[in-house]
């Protein structure tokens, strides 16, 4: 029985799936770009509404969401209730019932609907860090609040957790918190893609209310950026946790920002 993979060719999911190709388990992965998956592995073409129309001789699911909203989720949950036996969905950490948070409402969507599940509650990617790039080359990150502390996750870790997750029944009915394995606040994330890549780099506060024209001048939704800077804002003074997570289902420790610092440079130089 396969191993479908939704956002095949994304942060997470392109190690999922090359794990899984690895190991020799079935696995096809869903794209709207099927060159962008590596030669020899399957493609269901399409994107996440083609999902239902993708379930023929599947049992398990990786779910990535990949909008800000779940308005066009029930479908597709109810199709993956009736066709799989098990979801691991890529959640967000601090998910609760009356979260405003889209992963929220999937979360209770699937629970709900009776399919086995394995929710991933993922802190802060570090990958988030790739939108400093330009600004790393050129030597000053402006942002908001530099010192927020964040235990930022190495993608790599989270795929480690999904294919456990989805290779091993152990982890059906488990809501796993997931971060990094260190707390760093932003402006020691700035001096640590510094060192990696052998440059001075300063951090230089933004204001708020710039951050927030600029962002929304970029497509990001009111609510959900409001949210986040709510949040950003919060982690000043309480900064994010660490859970050991990772190590506990994977047996490794989580990668530190150093070392996904390192496994980025080329991006950053
Ligand atoms: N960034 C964070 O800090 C953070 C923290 C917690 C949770 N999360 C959650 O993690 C998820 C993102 O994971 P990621 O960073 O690995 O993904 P990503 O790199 O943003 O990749 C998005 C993937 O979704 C696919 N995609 C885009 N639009 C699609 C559509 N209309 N239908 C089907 N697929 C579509 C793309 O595939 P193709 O273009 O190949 O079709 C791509 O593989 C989101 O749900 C986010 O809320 C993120």
């Amino acid at each position: 029985m396969t191993i479908l993979v939704t956002g095949a060719t994304g942060n997470v999911g392109k190690h999922v799936v090359a794990e899984l190709a690895a190991a020799g388990e079935p696995v096809r992965a869903v794209t709207r770009t099927p060159s962008r998956v590596p030669g020899g592995v399957p493609v269901a073409q399409g994107g996440i509404a083609d999902v239902p129309g993708m379930l023929d001789g599947v049992d398990r699911v990786f779910l990535v969401w990949p909008f800000t909203h779940a308005d066009d989720a029930p479908p597709i949950v109810s199709a993956l209730a009736s066709q799989v036996s098990q979801v691991v969905f890529l959640s967000a950490r601090g998910v609760s019932d009356d979260s405003p948070l889209f992963h929220a409402r999937i979360e209770k969507l699937l629970r709900d609907s009776g399919v086995g599940t394995t929710f991933l509650r993922a802190g802060g990617f570090a990958t988030n860090t790739l939108e400093w790039a330009d600004q790393v080359r050129a030597g000053v990150v402006r942002w908001v609040y530099g010192d927020a502390g964040r235990s930022l996750i190495h993608e790599r870790d989270i795929a480690d957790v999904a294919v456990t997750a989805l290779t091993s029944p152990s982890h059906l009915g488990a809501a796993y918190e997931l971060t990094g394995p260190e707390t760093l606040t932003q402006v020691e994330q700035v001096r640590t893609l510094g060192a990696v890549v052998g440059r001075d780099v300063r951090w230089e506060e933004m204001p708020v209310g710039e951050a927030r024209e600029s962002m929304l001048a970029r497509g990001w939704d009111q609510d959900f950026l409001d949210n986040g800077l709510a949040y950003w804002a919060s982690l000043v003074d309480e900064p994010e946790t660490v859970t050991g997570t990772v190590e506990e289902v994977t047996g490794k420790p989580a990668r530190t920002f150093a070392q996904w610092a390192i496994d980025h440079t080329a991006d950053f130089r």
